[in-house]
């Protein structure tokens, strides 16, 4: 699954001024491989002036829609993302992982629900996948959207929205937050912050009658509204947490903790790695780099993206052994409980530690 198929790119749409989806054609042999559930990313990969270059890029299309897209946000200086919105065309092919993540809650068809997502930005890329997903399958489920931007004229997916407002007009309920666009409503203007949740969460959105919140845009922001939905009165397990547009240490940048490692140069470790069928055995200093870039050193050809623990692209499970993460944005303390590692991110603790990309 961890492995890269080149697909043609099939359409590319300019969403916004600085926003375009991408559709990729999936040939017969790789639909399956394709698949997707909503809230998933894709992985793409490109060679671009002689380097390796990877992001995620969440899908934004309903599995139902026959299309498999990603939407890309031009970021000021960004490699892939100025390839992806200035050269990249139709008919060109591109490297790309099948579907990956587990931002989302298995459907039912049979259930009577209430869900929360609150975006902001490009965040709203996995939204629309899950909303668009859970409406169409869930006929007795309903959404309520908040969805914060500057204004409207950069707002992504507006019209795509509306689309789906129109069609279920009883069970969407969209609030637009604008930082740079006066509405009438007061609560509406500003940024997503801690007031405006708790006025929203005490007068506007029953968070006690809510089955699952989703939150994507910035660590900060997703932190705000969490505690709140917290101290309203749900649980954290009923809330789903994607990051996007952070600002977090890129690769090869990220801190060692303050006390030091817990075995800071005491000879090597022994690693074992399981992906696609392979085992590799390999030593290294339990104080070294990641497990992921000593595996790969040894030809391992472990999956990874951001290398910066936001993606998961690099999960794993612990089997044996046991490991500590330097950083870690994107898994929640009940997945780090049932032993999944960031293995971009992950040194070993003990002598001897078993990894597998497989078991997950
Ligand atoms: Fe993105 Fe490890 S590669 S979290």
């Amino acid at each position: 699954m961890s492995r890269f198929h080149r697909l043609t790119v099939e359409d590319i749409r300019k969403e916004t001024r600085d926003a375009v989806s991408i559709a990729f054609r999936v040939p017969p042999e790789l639909r399956e491989a394709f698949r997707f559930t909503q809230g998933q990313y894709l992985t793409l990969r490109r060679d671009i002036q002689g380097e390796d270059v990877r992001r995620s890029y969440s899908i934004c299309t309903g599995v139902q829609d026959d299309d498999i897209r990603v939407a890309v946000k031009l970021v000021p200086g960004g490699a892939f993302s100025t390839f992806a919105n200035e050269a990249l065309a139709v008919g060109d092919s591109l490297e790309v992982m099948p579907p990956q993540g587990k931002f989302f809650v298995p459907l039912d068809p049979s259930r009577h629900g209430h869900f929360l997502a609150v975006a902001a930005g490009s965040g709203i890329t996995p939204i629309l996948s899950i909303i668009a997903t859970t409406l169409e399958t869930e006929p007795g489920s309903r959404f309520t959207l908040l969805y914060g931007n500057r204004s409207t004229a950069g707002t992504l997916f507006r019209e795509r929205l509306q689309d789906l407002k129109d069609r279920y007009l009883e069970r969407l309920n969209l609030i637009y937050v604008f930082s740079r666009e006066a509405q009438d409503v007061d609560l509406y203007n500003g940024r997503i912050d801690d007031e405006k949740c708790r006025a929203l969460f005490d007068r506007w959105v029953d968070v006690t009658g809510l089955d699952a919140a989703f939150l994507c845009g910035p660590e900060d922001m997703t932190g705000i509204v969490r505690r709140a939905l917290q101290d309203h009165g749900m649980a954290p397990e009923h809330i789903h947490r994607e990051l996007f547009g952070t600002a977090l240490p890129t690769a090869g940048a990220r801190q060692r903790p303050a006390n030091g490692y817990r075995r800071p140069g005491e000879g090597d470790a022994h690693i074992k790695v399981i992906s696609d069928g392979r085992v590799v055995e390999f030593d290294m200093a339990h104080d070294a780099e990641s497990i992921l870039e000593a595996g790969n050193a040894q030809g391992a050809d472990l999956p990874f993206s951001c290398k910066a623990g936001v993606c998961s692209t690099c999960l794993a499970k612990v089997v044996e052994g046991e490991v500590e993460m330097y950083a870690n944005h994107a898994l929640e303390d009940y997945e780090i409980e049932a032993g999944m590692v960031l293995s971009c991110q992950c040194h070993p603790i003990s002598d001897r530690v078993t990894l597998s990309f497989e078991d997950h």
